[in-house]
């Protein structure tokens, strides 16, 4: 199966550059890429590791318009901000470009103008929604409308997320443009198609025949299903003024379809990198191109992408297409527009010098055959009961008692003196090795990194079955033992320079102060020394142990857990007038403490309501606040049936100057706030109001 190859090419998906990167991308594909590229370097390949941000497409330039802004500060600024949360974290891209690029421009213009000159799109002519007053076709998720299924008004044009049902914009009640209400019309257009079906024999021959032992399960099902399906004709272009410019005459207002031009990205950016030798990555045969990609992902690298590659000529394919599942949050799907997401740059801003803590949890909860769920809860135990109980624990009692048993040299090894449990440790260290490496060769990290903690694992085991301190129990004992405790720690010592090697793709940063504590550079890390019991040599002077990890508590774990449930919002609808980033509330002016202190606010509940006749807003409640119950009006008819509000707690101003409604006395007010669509809602953990809504 496996192939002699002479350099590695690895890409990670080109993220869109319209909004930071949280831990599902990290856990998808970031991470794992990162992983298999530190151990490629590890083993001195040739490897180079692609990345950048995709800055094409409708969703950037809608989002320009609607914050009225250009498209190119939006992507300047999310690629800043993707950049240095991969930097932060330690993903070692060669290379972190984006598609905005004069080498892109020109890259995937001539890949179109190879292909269009070799007669391969057909042009075809469709009616397309348009937009007139904002002069714009429309793409479906840009038609809002009331869904034929279940009468939600804000449906999309391609989907409604109320009922789930895939729509049409054809099926749309009362469609209207999301970017100005105006009611889209249809309009001609023309574009190039690129004939995806005459790929079909080529596509089966490879995937099919070819990768099915190889791939992933859930990569190869997938293709297997489009291919079953039959491909069609794929328009590569689109109407829009933000994108790379189609290149041939009458392609005026029209761009290349950000699909054709993210995955060129990916030989832009190697140009860039290599600009003498890109071509040896993406032409010769003995190189071996590996992408990795969330599932979302799978048809567009595994079947498009590749058919534009044989499609060109000259070019080689992917060898391997690792895509992983994806990851949910504390039991529900990431949504970037619910705000339901660990965003990396807050994570780093939270934990600054914890990234290994996140990059383990990540990589051993890796959604790598199914989806899985991040818990905040599981990164705490992770973190304090294996990488401090078992990881840092092992190499801070190896460091600490050759400090105190062995003069804070590296002892010798005396052969005489060897044991069985001496024997078995060493051949599972060496046993270790052999495991890694088969499991990141075949992408399976969570396996690898299990086998890093555990044989930490046996390295704890190993010392309490030595247990050298009681050898030392007494100075007459230790000189009498002493060959025995060198044996330990000298073996001790060995393994946490192999731990070093094995932890290094996977917690760079912790490698790093393993290294220093051990006083040795970094060549000590190169993969083909691991296994070895002579990493350290005898008499070698070691640095005083250094704290690896300090344990999460349970207040910083609750304080995450309180920040994602506060941030998130209830539900969002596309709402096109409104502004992107809500405009600042007018402020009361600021009132001293002493006028504060003369409100008084009590908690009370709701005995009684019933509707106040002929006010279609108001409620007449019984409230009953402990020490006596008083009779409120209040304005929220609107919002809640009187039995709905029966039993609630609430918070009222109960020194308010009663005042007559409709003829009743209102003897107080309750506070409400409003939730995302407007809605009353009284003010309690289960109703997550917007920040910065007034309590009224
Ligand atoms: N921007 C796409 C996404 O986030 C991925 C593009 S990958 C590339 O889903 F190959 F097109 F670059
Ligand atoms: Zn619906």
């Amino acid at each position: 199966m496996s192939q002699a190859y002479n350099r590695i090419l690895v890409t990670a998906a080109l993220p869109y550059a319209n909004g930071p990167v949280h831990i599902g991308h990290l856990a998808g594909c970031y991470l794992p890429s990162d992983i298999y590229v530190r151990f490629q370097r590890a083993r001195k390949q040739d490897v180079k590791f692609i990345c950048g941000t995709d800055e094409h497409g409708v969703p950037i330039a809608i989002r320009a318009m609607k914050e009225g802004v250009s498209p190119q500060e939006v992507v300047d600024k999310y690629h800043k901000i993707i950049g240095d949360s991969f930097a932060g974290m330690g993903i070692s891209f060669d290379i972190f470009s984006r598609t905005t690029t004069d080498v892109h421009r020109q890259t995937s213009q001539a890949f179109f103008r190879k292909l269009y000159d070799d007669g391969l799109f057909e042009e075809r002519e469709s009616e397309q929604y348009f937009d007139e007053e904002k002069q714009t076709f429309l793409a479906d998720r840009y038609i809002v409308g009331t869904c034929p299924i279940c009468s939600n008004e804000n449906a999309y044009g391609d989907q409604c997320e109320k009922c789930g049902s895939t729509l049409s914009p054809e099926q749309l009640i009362n469609p209207r443009s999301a970017l100005s209400n105006a009611v889209p019309v249809k309009k001609k257009t023309k574009h190039w198609y690129f004939p995806l079906n005459k790929y079909e024999d080529f596509l089966k021959e490879w995937i099919v025949e070819g990768k099915k032992d190889e791939w992933k399960s859930n990569v190869y099902g997938q293709c297997k299903s489009w291919l079953d399906s039959g491909l069609q004709p794929r328009a590569m272009t689109r109407d829009s003024n933000w994108g790379v410019p189609v290149p041939v005459e009458g392609a005026d207002g029209k761009v290349l379809y950000v699909w054709f031009d993210a995955p060129i990205g990916y030989i832009s950016a190697t140009k860039e990198l290599l600009p003498q030798s890109w071509d040896d990555y993406w032409k010769k045969e003995d190189t071996k191109l590996v992408h990795f990609i969330g599932k979302d992902n799978i048809v567009f690298h595994c079947i498009i992408f590749p058919a534009m590659l044989k499609a060109h000529g000259g070019y080689i394919l992917p060898e391997n297409v690792p895509a992983n599942e994806f990851l949910n949050i504390e039991g529900d799907k990431v949504s970037t527009s619910r705000n339901w997401a660990v965003w990396i740059d807050e994570y780093l801003k939270d934990f600054p010098d914890m990234q290994d803590t996140l990059r383990y949890v990540l990589c051993a909860n890796a959604p790598e055959t199914k989806d899985n769920d991040f818990t905040w809860k599981d990164f705490q135990t992770r973190h304090n009961s294996e990488l401090v109980d078992i990881f840092g624990n092992f190499i801070n009692r190896a460091m600490v008692l050759m400090h105190k048993l062995c003069d804070g040299k590296v002892p010798a090894y005396h052969e005489a003196e060897k044991t069985d449990l001496d024997i078995n440790i060493i051949k599972d260290i060496q046993a270790a090795k052999q495991k890694i490496e088969q499991s990141i060769e075949h992408y399976k990290f969570r396996d690898a990194l299990f086998e890093v903690i555990d044989i930490a694992r046996k390295g704890n085991k190993y010392l309490q079955e030595v247990a050298p301190w009681t050898l030392a129990k007494t100075p007459e004992l230790k000189a009498e033992n002493q060959a025995k405790i060198d044996n330990c720690l000298h073996i001790a010592l060995q393994l946490t320079a192999n731990l070093a090697i094995f932890a290094n793709p996977f917690l760079p940063f912790t490698t790093k102060k393993i290294c220093s504590m051990l006083t040795v550079v970094d060549k000590m890390l190169e993969w083909e020394n691991a296994g070895r019991m002579d990493l350290l040599r005898k008499g070698y002077p070691l640095r005083a142990p250094e704290l690896l990890f300090r344990k999460i508590d349970d207040a910083e774990i609750e304080a995450q857990k309180e920040k994602l449930q506060a941030n998130a919002k209830q539900s969002v609808i596309l709402a096109p007038e409104a502004p992107a980033e809500p405009a600042a509330p007018e402020l009361k002016p600021v009132i001293e403490f002493d006028d504060f202190a003369k409100v008084e606010l009590r908690v009370g509940t709701i005995l009684q309501a019933e509707k106040v006749k002929k006010a279609d807003k108001l409620l007449q409640l019984e409230v009953d606040l402990g020490f006596e119950k008083r009779t409120i009006v209040s304005g929220i008819a609107l919002h809640y049936q009187p039995e709905e509000v029966i039993g609630q707690q609430v918070v009222v101003v109960v020194n308010l100057a009663p005042r007559k409604m409709r003829g009743i006395e209102s003897a107080g007010m309750i506070l409400m706030g409003e939730d995302a669509e407007g809605k009353l809602v009284f003010i309690s953990p289960k109703n997550i109001v917007n920040s910065g809504v007034e309590v009224k």
